[in-house]
């Protein structure tokens, strides 16, 4: 019988990451943050200066990468041995993250790395294409989302808590830029799988978000 997936797709800011990983935590399942691969690519990118629009050399860097991913209470990503977990949540990394998601090329490399997390008993996956692509036959699916405004106002609280300097201005601009673009790409775009629950979280605790997620699954 094959591993149970949940997939959590949806918008940056809409609450994935906190509902995945309580939810993976009940259920004693694993838990995949795939944004989390494409901004360590990102950072790949970044620190070897490489140029962003030459695809060849992205993919190189993508297919060289050697990613390990300590799941405790905090999630801690090492790049080729180098932890890198501090350089994740920043603006700069996100948005070189979206521009490199958007090649098919680098999307078809990272593919095999994000399937290799269904492991027993069970994976509760995050990201943009979880539902559509990376697991289509997930036995459960939740789309999360919320309003641009409501959005960046809970990374711009993320970052000050992370002690990354940031402006509620600028984040909310950032987010529709990267939500847009994310939205707009031809390979595997954000969108919501036909058979996946549709959640605004806008005005919705986060309590009741996994709790209406953990419905789902149980
Ligand atoms: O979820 P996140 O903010 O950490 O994701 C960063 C970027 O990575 C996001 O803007 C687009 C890309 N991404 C993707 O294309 N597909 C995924 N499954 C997850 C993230």
């Amino acid at each position: 019988m094959s591993v149970p997936v949940l997939t959590i797709d949806g918008p940056s800011g809409a609450g994935k990451g906190t509902v995945s990983r309580a939810v993976a935590k009940k259920m004693g399942w694993n838990y995949l943050d795939s944004g989390s691969i494409y901004r360590s690519l990102a950072i790949a990118v970044l620190k070897k200066k490489c140029d962003i629009a030459d695809l060849k050399s992205v993919v190189k860097i993508a297919e060289a990468m050697i990613l390990e991913f300590e799941c405790g209470d905090e999630l801690i990503v090492k790049l080729n041995g180098q932890n890198i977990t501090s350089e994740l949540p920043s603006q700069t990394t996100a948005n070189t993250a979206s521009i490199v998601a958007a090649y098919p090329e680098v999307r078809a490399v990272l593919l095999q790395k994000q399937r290799d997390f269904q492991k027993a008993p069970g994976l509760v996956a995050d990201g943009r294409d979880m539902g559509t692509v990376v697991f289509p036959n997930a036995l459960k699916k939740a789309y999360l989302t919320a309003s641009a405004k409501e959005r960046g106002k809970r990374r711009y609280k993320q970052l000050l808590e992370k002690g990354i300097n940031a402006n509620l201005a600028e984040i909310t601009k950032e987010i529709e830029v990267r939500d847009r673009r994310d939205q707009e790409r031809t390979a595997a775009p954000l969108k919501k799988a036909d058979d996946a629950l549709y959640i605004d979280s806008s005005d919705l605790p986060i309590e009741k978000v996994i709790e209406e997620v953990l419905n789902l699954v149980r």
